[in-house]
């Protein structure tokens, strides 16, 4: 029998290892993989390189207006890429330029009602794996499997020091540390759809748990679910 198509909703903090798992059980389980941080990444670049500030909401709503994000399909690396107003920026949203910015950014109404919108469209066919901050509890609240994700701070630190070195990116700890803890400040004390976990969320702690355990865990999940 085939397996219901569901929705699979990943939350957590940063960098406990949501991109990796989703992005690796999509591509096993045949759905699609939308990183919804992503999303917030671009309009923080775009708000960057215009010189918007977050403080004048007409600059913002108009900005707003002007961005268009989508994912293409990299055959080469077989990844998604993100693109902004029809750029490949995927890089460019991973640097501690965007990251530094991106959760004030991510604050505001404005921009999580446009970037809500178009994550539920996305949905709107199920078979879908997203990982975010307010998959669970905002944008899907109905998905048949949410998962919350969280890890020690210090391995978190640790692991997105190692992935950024592997983009040819050296970082030190401490700013990664200081970084991580005020994004997950601002994510969980924002006023509109903060980071928290969804009462129907499965916890998934990552610290002493491998990349391959990690996605044999949703997995398994999806099985109980999807059948
Ligand atoms: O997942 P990632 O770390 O790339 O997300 C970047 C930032 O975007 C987060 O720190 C958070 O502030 C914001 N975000 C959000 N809601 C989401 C996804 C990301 O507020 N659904």
């Amino acid at each position: 029998m085939e397996n219901k198509k569901i929705i699979i909703a990943i939350d957590g903090y940063s960098a406990c290892g949501k991109s990796t798992t989703a992005k690796a059980v999509a591509a096993s389980i045949g759905y699609s993989y939308i990183d919804s941080g992503a999303m917030y990444r671009a309009v923080a670049l775009y708000f960057l390189d215009n010189y918007i500030k977050i403080t004048d909401p007409k600059a913002v709503s108009k900005s707003l207006e002007d961005i268009e994000i989508s994912f293409r399909f990299n055959e080469k690396n077989g990844a998604s890429e993100t693109y902004l107003n029809g750029i490949n920026v995927e890089d460019q949203i991973r640097t501690m330029r965007v990251t530094q910015k991106v959760s004030e950014v991510a604050a505001l109404k404005a921009v999580r009602d446009k970037l809500g919108e178009q994550q539920q469209k996305m949905g709107k066919k199920k078979a879908i794996v997203m990982d975010g901050r307010d998959i669970g509890t905002h944008i899907f609240p109905y998905a048949e499997l949410k998962v919350f994700m969280e890890a020690d701070i210090n391995i978190r630190a640790y692991r997105r020091q190692q992935e950024l070195l592997n983009r040819d990116k050296v970082v030190d700890l401490d700013e990664i540390l200081e970084n991580l803890k005020k994004r997950d400040h601002i994510d969980t004390h924002r006023k509109d759809n903060p980071l928290t976990k969804a009462e129907d969320a499965i916890v998934l702690n990552t610290t002493d748990r491998t990349i391959e355990e990690q996605v044999s865990f949703v997995i398994d999940l999806w099985k109980q679910k999807s059948t």
